[in-house]
C-alpha cells in the first residue's frame, strides 16, 4: 500500500486528520508551504515543504513515492481577505487545485478528498441546509471552493477521477491530547478568539454584528469537532477505495449556536468573564449556517462523537491553555 498525500497537512484540520490517518494505519506525506501552517503541526508521517501550485514539486513527489490518494486541504481560507484580494484566492485555491489535479493525472493518481465549505450555500438560511440547497456563495473564498467542486465534477466525468468534496460547517475544538490544535494567524475563528480573550491575550471579543435576524441578533453557526471532520476523511477514502460514488457531502452537526451562546458556554467552561464589544458585520458572512449530514451518515457511515458544545469548547480550551503556557515554535 502506498502513501496518502495530505496537502495543507500542517494546518489546523490537516494536522488533526494526519494524526487520525496515522493512528488508523495509513502512511502519510504532508505537502505544505507553511503559508498559514506550522512546522510543529506536521509531526506525524513525512513532511515536504512546498507549494501545490508548483508542478516541479508535485512531479518530484509523485515520482519518488507511491501515492494512493490525495487529501487536499491546502487553501487560503479567510473570508475577509478574499473580499480584499480575490485574485490571490482564485490563484491559490483554484489554480493550486488545477495544478494538483493535472499532476495527479500525469502520475495516474485518481482519488482525492477535498475540503469544501458550507459557505457554498446561498439563502434562505433558516432551515437545515442539505446538499440540495441552492448554491450561491457570498464571498470570493466560497466561490473559489465552489469552482473547485465544479472542476472535480467535470474531471470525474471526463477522466474517471474519484472524489469526495466534504462541505465542512465550522471546524472547532482540538485534539484532546493537545498534540495539535487550532493556531491561525491572524485568528479569525470565533472559538479561538473567545478563548484567547478568556486567557487575557485579547482585551475583549468583538461580536461582528448584533443585528442579524436571529433570536439574539448574532450569527448562528454549526460547530463540528475537528476530529469528527478528520474521521470523515478516512471514511471518504475507504468509500472511494471500495467503489463508492463521487460527490459532495455535508459535514455538519445539525445544531446551530449563536455567537452569544458560544460566549456563554465558554464562560462556563473556562470560569472567565470574557468581555465582549459589539462591532459591525463582516463582509461575506451569512446569518445562519446549520447543516444536515444525513447523506454523510448514510453513505460514509459518519457518526460524529463530539455533539456537545461544552465538550467541543473544553478540548479547545485545553489546547489554548497549553499554547499559552508553552508557546510552540511557529
Ligand atoms: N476551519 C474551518 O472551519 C473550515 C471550514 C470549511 C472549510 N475549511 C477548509 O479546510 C481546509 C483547512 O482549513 P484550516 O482551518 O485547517 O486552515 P489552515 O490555514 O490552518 O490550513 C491550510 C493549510 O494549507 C497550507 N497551504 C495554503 N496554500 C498552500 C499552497 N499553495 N501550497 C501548499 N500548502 C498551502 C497552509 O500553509 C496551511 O497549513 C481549507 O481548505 C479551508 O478552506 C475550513
Amino acid at each position: 500500500m502506498g502513501q496518502i498525500l495530505v496537502t495543507g497537512g500542517a494546518g489546523y484540520i490537516g494536522a488533526h486528520t494526519v494524526k487520525r490517518l496515522v493512528q488508523a494505519g495509513f502512511e502519510t506525506v504532508v505537502l505544505d508551504n507553511l503559508a498559514t501552517g506550522h512546522r510543529d503541526f506536521a509531526r506525524f508521517g513525512d513532511f515536504i515543504q512546498g507549494d501545490v501550485r508548483d508542478p516541479a514539486v508535485l512531479d518530484s513527489l509523485f515520482s519518488s513515492r507511491t501515492i494512493d490518494a490525495v487529501v487536499h486541504f491546502a487553501a487560503a481560507s479567510q473570508v475577509g481577505e478574499s473580499v480584499r484580494d480575490p485574485l490571490f484566492y482564485y490563484q491559490n485555491n483554484v489554480g493550486g487545485t488545477i495544478t494538483l489535479l493535472t499532476a495527479m493525472r500525469r502520475h495516474l493518481v485518481d482519488t482525492i478528498v477535498f475540503s469544501s465549505t458550507c459557505a457554498v450555500y446561498g439563502p434562505p438560511f433558516d432551515g437545515l441546509l442539505s446538499e440540495n440547497h441552492p448554491i450561491a456563495p457570498l464571498s470570493p473564498y466560497a466561490r473559489s471552493k465552489r469552482m473547485i467542486e465544479e472542476i472535480l465534477e467535470d474531471t470525474a466525468r471526463a477522466t474517471g477521477l474519484k472524489y469526495i468534496a466534504l462541505r465542512y460547517f465550522n471546524a472547532a475544538g482540538a485534539d484532546p491530547e493537545a498534540e495539535v490544535g487550532e493556531r491561525h494567524m491572524p485568528e479569525t475563528h470565533l472559538i479561538p478568539l473567545v478563548l484567547q480573550t478568556a486567557l487575557g491575550q485579547r482585551g475583549q471579543l468583538d461580536i461582528l454584528g448584533d443585528d442579524y435576524p436571529t433570536p439574539d441578533g448574532t450569527a448562528i453557526r454549526d460547530y463540528v469537532h475537528v476530529l469528527d471532520l478528520a474521521d470523515a476523511h478516512i471514511l471518504a477514502l475507504k468509500h472511494l477505495r471500495t467503489g463508492g460514488d463521487s460527490g459532495a457531502l455535508n459535514l455538519g452537526g445539525g445544531q446551530g449556536h449563536s455567537v452569544l451562546e458560544v460566549v456563554t458556554t465558554a464562560r462556563e467552561v473556562t470560569g472567565h468573564s470574557i468581555p465582549v464589544r459589539m462591532a459591525p458585520r463582516r463582509a461575506g458572512d451569512s446569518t445562519r449556517l446549520v447543516g444536515e449530514a444525513a447523506r454523510a451518515r448514510a453513505e460514509l457511515g459518519w457518526n460524529p462523537q463530539y455533539t456537545d458544545l461544552h465538550e467541543i469548547i473544553a478540548t479547545a480550551w485545553a489546547w489554548h491553555q497549553k499554547e499559552a503556557l508553552t508557546p510552540s515554535p511557529r
